[in-house]
């Protein structure tokens, strides 16, 4: 699917026009870019369907007038409580509309009002992000592949000046390269552990090495020799061999480095203190090294002029004769020592390596984690918002305004010393488990704490969002959401 910007009358032959209004702009139509007889049948359509523009309201007809063939309404409710989601949802909305009814092209306006009042920048933004993700599908098991049969070849956004064609054009590649990034984690969340194991995260890495990336991808024998002890301890229960992917992008004169550091669980079974309810679903514990893999691979693209260090910590937990268990001790990479409590406390452990790994090779100016790493974090907040933690509130809030601009909802929770407190150990320095369950999403972050010493560190628990119980316009049922991979990318292209 191509997408491309235009202004002025329609021009071509298009399969379908779709318009999104704000309840206010219903009355008195006016969109710049369309003929007479088009508006008249959008009128006509109006009135017929008493269309009035609310939220997620749509209607179709088809039309023999009009410039297109099929014309879909599409509303966006009140002005007043217009939140920037509501337009990636829209364009997700009317794209697949389109496509289902076999249309090839498509052209998307919206009235005149609301784009006199948002930035044609954001307004770009928020439809790219909006059709490329409401475009993607997960269907390559099934016997025919729905691409196969529709699919939506040209999109093209049409602006009310040139001016503001101009301004959008500016934004055009980074936002379909942010959102294809994003869809490129869904992919990687989505499939199974058989396919996407740790050996095929690392070589989807080395992809990137033809690509101005270096990689270098740790072995287990390597891992030993710099002490990695509590994430090999991890991968003890498994065949699968455990990988330490790092990619390298240096440009030339970067006067700052940044360093992304996910936890790429290709499965967590729970290991010996097994799982007992929905193990499946963690398939897609390898999330936040996805988001960290897709950025990296939207950072070869965008070539941003800060140094971008991704490293993803890729083992599987599970259950085998040599498994880790409670009550086991291990030293970590920074020398400190930790007693496993549970065997499903397992992400904190993986990224306590991977966070001292980084922090010692590579000095960054600023650190940002992903992980899925607790169920309290969902308790917390909910299936729509991923929780922030930091020991730096300057590097915490550059995050935070990044997430914003990405249109990416994240909320700030604390660390407090009793959290910290919680996480002390009985006969080893720390425990990886704290004696009760409360504030359990805090209690995971105050031991990362432990291991980035004063390095500005950002931890994002994406259990919330990774993988969605919820579907929409722009969110396919059973799919990973690709969280992450937008702020990421924001953070770094400002
Ligand atoms: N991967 C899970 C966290 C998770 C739960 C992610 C639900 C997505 C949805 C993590 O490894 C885990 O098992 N966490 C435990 C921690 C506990 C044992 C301290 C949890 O949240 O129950
Ligand atoms: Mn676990
Ligand atoms: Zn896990």
């Amino acid at each position: 699917m191509k997408i491309n910007t235009s202004t002025g009358v329609i021009k071509g032959k298009t399969d379908a026009i779709a318009v999104c209004l704000f309840d206010d702009e219903v009355k008195t139509l006016k969109i710049p870019s369309l003929d007479s007889k088009t508006l008249q049948e959008l009128t006509k359509l109006i009135a017929a369907s008493k269309f009035a523009g609310k939220k997620d309201e749509q209607v179709l007809q088809y039309s023999q007038q009009a410039a297109a063939p099929l014309l879909i309404l599409h509303g966006l409710g009140s002005r007043k409580e217009f939140k920037w989601q509501q337009l990636r949802l829209a364009a997700g909305a009317v794209l697949r509309v389109a496509r289902d009814k076999n249309a090839k092209t498509l052209a998307l306006f919206s009235a005149d009002k609301l784009v006199e009042e948002l930035s044609a920048e954001d307004v770009t933004k928020a439809l790219v992000h909006g059709l490329v993700l409401g475009n993607w599908r997960f269907d390559q098991y099934r016997k025919t592949p729905m691409k196969e049969i529709k699919e939506l070849t040209q999109v093209t956004i049409y602006y009310s000046s040139a001016a503001r064609q101009r301004a959008a054009e500016s934004k055009l590649e980074a936002a379909l390269v942010s959102a294809e990034s994003q869809n490129l984690a869904r992919e990687y969340g989505t499939h199974p552990a058989n396919i996407v194991n740790t050996e095929y995260l690392a070589a989807e890495a080395k992809k990137l090495s033809r690509r101005g990336i270096k990689v270098t991808v740790l072995d287990k024998n390597q891992m030993k020799r710099l002490g990695m002890n509590l994430l090999l301890a991890v991968s003890k229960g498994s065949a699968m061999p455990p990988k330490l992917i790092v990619m390298d992008y240096h440009p030339r004169n970067a006067k700052k480095t940044y360093a992304f550091v996910g936890k790429g669980l290709v499965f967590d079974s729970g290991g010996l203190n097994i799982k007992v309810a929905s193990m499946e679903e963690m398939k897609s514990d390898m999330c936040g090294g996805a988001a960290v893999l897709a950025a990296m691979n939207g950072i070869a693209q965008l070539k941003p002029k800060y140094r971008v260090i991704g490293v993803i910590a890729a083992v599987e937990n599970a259950v085998g004769p040599d498994s880790y268990r409670p009550s086991d001790i291990y030293t970590a990479m920074n020398g400190k020592t930790v007693e496993i409590m549970n065997t499903d406390a397992e992400g904190r452990l993986v990224l306590a390596d991977a966070l001292a790994y980084t922090v010692k090779t590579f000095k960054p100016d600023g650190i940002v984690d992903l992980a899925t790493l607790t169920g309290a974090a969902v308790v917390s907040l909910g299936q729509m918002c991923d929780a922030v933690f930091t020991n730096n509130d300057n590097w915490r809030r550059e995050v935070m305004d990044a997430a914003e601009r990405a249109g990416e909802r994240v909320w700030h929770l604390p660390i407090f010393e009793e959290h910290s407190k919680d996480m002390e150990g009985e006969t080893a320095e720390l425990r990886n488990f704290p004696m009760h369950r409360w504030g359990g999403a805090c209690t995971a972050a105050a031991f990362l704490k432990e291991f980035v010493d004063d390095t500005p560190w950002v931890h994002i628990d994406i259990a919330p969002t990774a993988f969605p119980g919820k579907v929409s316009s722009i969110q396919p049922k059973a799919t990973a959401a690709g969280s992450g991979v937008r702020t990421l990318l924001e953070l770094v292209t400002r």
